[in-house]
């Protein structure tokens, strides 16, 4: 899919390339990184995060036009955050976030969605742990599980604060005006300096499990649309690395 090389006369073998691919697809060897076959989802954490700017990739590198809260600049920095610092995002800038994605399009401007949030570390351990035994007992999600033996977390990815947006059964465009808003709010939440990552199998799960339905008030008949995970980032991204051009039939 992407077609990744290391410049080795740069590399420092920091490792932080191998260490956040999300998809364990680098291997640090006595040469510096490698890429193993397979796996890559061409998301270029590596090349954005590397500090040398030693991974290289095929489309090369994009700049960020300035001032950086323009909303071009916003959405060409924005990444997926996987690790974060311990103190949790504060309410104010959460709730301010999930306010002004009201303003947010939605069809009939019905705004259908209805929102968790989940606060502090603590209560993500809480989530965490609950989610994980229901995997557990169910079978569901053993990915998830062999991922989390081997030391890894891409449930909670560390994050300090989920976001979960509902939706009724019978909503008009199910899931579609959650996913609006809350793409609406991660953008907002990246302009105070927080981090996100969606959280996919934190939806899938709390949509499923009643323990998780529970924990988070999900109404009985509604369901789960979309989880953000939120949290103060531990790194930085140096580097934007392009992505392709839209693929666009024009008539
Ligand atoms: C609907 C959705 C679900 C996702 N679920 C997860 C998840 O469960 N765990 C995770 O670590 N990343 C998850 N991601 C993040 C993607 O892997 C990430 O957006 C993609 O690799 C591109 O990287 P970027 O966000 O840094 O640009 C999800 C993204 C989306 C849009």
């Amino acid at each position: 899919m992407v077609n990744i090389t290391f410049d080795t006369s740069r590399c420092v073998k920091c490792g932080k390339c191998v260490n956040l691919c999300p998809s364990r697809h680098l291997v640090m060897t006595d040469a510096g990184p490698e890429a193993k076959p397979g796996s890559c989802m061409g998301c270029l954490q590596c090349a954005a995060a590397c500090p040398q700017d030693a991974v290289l990739n095929d489309g090369g590198r994009a700049t960020a036009p300035e001032p950086f809260d323009t909303v071009e600049a916003l959405v060409m920095t924005r990444r997926s955050h996987r690790r974060y610092r311990p103190d949790a995002p504060d309410r104010r800038t959460l709730q301010w976030a999930l306010d002004r994605a009201a303003y947010a399009p939605s069809g009939g401007n019905r705004r259908p969605t209805r929102w968790a949030v989940v606060l502090g570390a603590d209560k993500m351990s809480a989530i965490k742990e609950a989610a994980l035994s229901w995997c557990a007992e169910t079978g569901y999600a053993p990915d998830l599980l062999k991922a989390v033996e081997k030391g890894r977390d891409p449930l909670t990815c560390s994050a300090t604060a989920l976001i979960a947006g509902f939706e009724s059964a019978d909503s008009l465009n199910h899931g579609t005006d959650t996913v609006i808003a809350l793409t609406t709010a991660e953008l907002l939440l990246a302009s105070r300096g927080l981090g996100t990552c969606w959280g996919g199998y934190m939806r899938r799960i709390a949509d499923r499990a009643p323990v998780l339905r529970e924990m988070l008030a999900v109404p009985e008949n509604w369901h789960v649309c979309g989880c953000l995970l939120v949290g103060r980032p531990s790194m930085e991204y140096p580097n934007i690395p392009a992505r392709p051009a839209a693929d666009i039939h024009w008539t």
